[in-house]
């Protein structure tokens, strides 16, 4: 597997001094920011938007290479992916993490007059990358990992995606319990991709890290484990250990 990426959710971060916070979790060792995007509709909860995410981006230096320490890594949890895409590349974001889930049911749901937003997920991802950014695809515990060979399996170099994102608890909120039952999905995607960056997110932290990585994650969120901890850095070092062991 690739090299241990840890990547604080900072929506555990404190909000009022969320700057401060940011570059704080970086210089604990952390090498990516974990930035949940909440639109209240494709998820039933709120957080923030491209006036906000600009405001971070000044506290924390841009990576100097692909993945880099400092890359943005935004985990869409909207409704209309593809529309977001412009917007959060001008506000900072390296990687534009969408769910399958929205992109494949946009053409259902989207009322007519907005065909513009309609897209499958291999043509998002080449959008993201037209557009600069890395790209990320995430499922839900509710959807099968096999959605996941037909943008991976691409011919097209431009269609695969740079990470796959299995989430490990609904999402929607931080804090919540660690959903062994996805691990599954994880050795599936580490057995026929050895390289993949394979991202968990969701009750990771010191008691479930293990399963975690030997199911052959490397890209570890962890959002209350670290903005929580006594010492953050003790517990970014511990998840980069578990995973690079
Ligand atoms: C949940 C978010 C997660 C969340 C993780 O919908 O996607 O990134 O912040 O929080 P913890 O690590 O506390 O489970
Ligand atoms: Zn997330």
């Amino acid at each position: 597997a690739p090299p241990a990426i840890i990547a604080p959710s900072i929506l555990s971060a404190d909000f009022a001094d969320l700057g401060a916070d940011c570059a704080r979790t970086i210089k604990q060792g952390a090498d990516w920011l974990h930035v949940d995007i909440m639109d209240g509709h494709f998820v039933p909860n709120l957080t923030f938007g491209p006036p906000v995410v600009v405001k971070i981006r000044s506290h924390v230096d841009r990576p100097t290479q692909s993945l880099g320490k400092g890359t943005f890594d935004c985990h869409m949890m909207i409704a209309e992916p593809k529309k977001w895409v412009t917007e959060f590349k001008k506000a900072g974001c390296d990687l534009y993490c969408f769910h399958y889930e929205a992109a494949s049911s946009s053409a259902a749901s989207s009322p007519e007059g907005q065909s513009e937003l309609k897209t499958s997920p291999r043509e998002l991802i080449r959008y993201i990358h037209d557009n600069g950014m890395l790209a990320g695809i995430a499922i839900k515990p509710g959807t099968k990992v096999d959605v996941l060979w037909d943008v991976l399996d691409s011919p097209n170099e431009k269609e695969r995606p740079d990470m796959v994102l299995v989430m490990t608890v609904e999402p929607g909120f931080g804090g919540q319990k660690f959903m062994a039952s996805e691990l599954p999905k994880v050795e599936a995607l580490r057995q026929r991709y050895p390289d993949l960056n394979i991202e968990v997110d969701g009750g990771l932290g010191p008691g479930t890290i293990d399963q975690a990585a030997d199911a052959g994650a490397n890209v570890i969120v962890a959002g209350s484990a670290v903005f929580g901890a006594k010492d953050p850095a003790e517990v970014i070092a511990l998840l980069r250990e578990a995973v690079d062991k």
